[in-house]
């Protein structure tokens, strides 16, 4: 018997995750303008754009810089087994389960890789890793900009550095940081750069933009063998996403629409302005649940996300309890802990379209409402309180300095 399957009507949720985010009605009318082919003169120009957009979002010149058909795994996969082969060694940092994702997908390599390990809620640091590769001939050093399961910013030019010493090339996932947290490809001299678009882009998920330097170019192109993965061959890509347009595989055409919407809303408000956007919502939000005695996994401030932040679940609450209240009650997805963090943190995202002045208020008393009717009491108020303040403070600031 068949049943009866209903047009699709999802609930409208404010989406605090830690990816994918909320996205502008802007990008929603994007998704939805006609098809053309992927090879249609038309398409052309919108690949074109897209690339010039994506270079402004890298801050990059880099030729080879296109969004790859595929989530944010797709493009660790892509950064990973490009420039690794038989004979080569990796150093990967490791401080949550995405820059694990990458030391996991780059030991599937015949290369030699050492995993270089911080204890969940800080960065690595980039001592151990210049430890960790004394007296070796080092191919990649990889690290995760954005740990999005503990929420910590590494800051990545200290890699750079031991990169140099190592003669390394240095891999950065961006997915949790691209057009959210300070990033500049080319003046960094990041190797191989990737990211996603579901997070402080605001895209849909399901492409992965990713940017190769000269350096990285040659390097692949001088490998002896083949790149394991035929669909994340970057070279054999670049043939399609390069001057000469040849098919290498169907592009997700709706998703490149909805992507350079995104990215035309983020060059409108501008890269500066976007990431202190972030680092200001950040602030305000983090300083509310301070105020509120909730503890934060990642003690140093200038460890911290800003997009996404690890929240301490008090002792005896119960943490999917709380985050279920939340949606059921005030339409806020948020999401939990991974593996060892499981029921012991929440994340809070503000990502892109999302980080805003009023999700953050919002968040703050809808936050302090359920964690009061499942035991927790908070002093009354002081959340919004000291989101407010630091507003105020800001705007003081800023307006000293003009
Ligand atoms: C830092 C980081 N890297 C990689 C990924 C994997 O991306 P995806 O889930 O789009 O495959 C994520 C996803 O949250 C992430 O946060």
């Amino acid at each position: 018997m068949t049943q009866h399957i209903g047009e699709l009507n999802p609930p409208m949720r404010l989406m605090m995750t830690p990816g994918p985010s909320s996205i502008d009605a802007r990008v929603y009318r994007a998704l939805a303008t006609p098809l053309v082919g992927h090879l249609d003169p038309y398409f052309r120009v919108v690949m074109d754009e897209t690339q010039q957009l994506l270079r402004q979002m890298f801050q990059t010149e880099s030729r080879i810089t296109f969004p790859l058909s595929a989530s944010g795994s797709g493009g660790i996969e892509a950064a990973v087994l490009n420039p690794l082969e038989e004979g080569d060694e990796a150093l990967i940092c490791v401080n949550g389960v995405f820059s694990e994702r990458m030391a996991i997908i780059a030991e599937r390599t015949p290369a030699r890789v050492t995993r270089v390990e911080a204890p969940y809620g800080r960065p690595v640091d980039p001592e151990d890793v210049r430890r960790a590769g004394k007296g070796k001939k080092v191919k990649i050093v990889g690290l995760a900009h954005g740990e999005t399961s503990t929420g910590v910013l590494t800051s990545i030019d200290a890699f750079r550095k031991v990169a140099d010493e190592l003669g390394a090339m240095l891999v950065v996932d961006t997915v949790a940081t691209l057009a959210g947290a300070p990033l500049h490809v080319d003046r960094q001299r990041i190797d191989i750069c990737f990211s996603g678009s579901q997070k402080a882009l605001s895209a849909p998920p399901g492409m992965s933009p990713i940017t190769v330097s000269t350096r990285a170019e040659e390097a692949i192109r001088a490998r002896k063998s083949k790149v394991q993965s035929w669909y994340f061959d970057l070279s054999s890509a670049m043939n399609y996403w390069g001057k000469d347009r040849l098919y290498h595989h169907t592009p997700p055409i709706s998703l490149i629409y909805a992507l350079r919407e995104a990215m035309r809303i983020v060059a409108e408000e501008g890269l500066e302005k976007r990431w202190e956007r972030h680092r200001q919502n950040e602030h305000a939000l983090t300083a509310g649940l301070e105020a509120m005695g909730i503890g934060l996994l990642v003690k140093n401030p200038a460890d911290r996300l800003p997009t996404v932040t690890a929240v301490l679940v008090p002792d005896g609450i119960d943490e999917v309890k709380v985050r279920n209240q939340l949606l059921d009650e005030f339409n806020i997805e948020t999401a939990g802990g991974f593996g060892p963090l499981k029921g012991k943190i929440w994340r809070v995202g503000l990502m892109g379209h999302v980080s805003q002045k009023g999700n953050v208020l919002l968040f703050l008393a809808a936050f302090e409402k359920v964690l009061l009717e499942n035991g927790y009491r908070a002093p009354a108020g002081a959340g919004v309180a000291a989101a407010i303040k630091c507003y105020s403070e800001a705007e003081t600031a800023a307006a000293v300095s003009r």
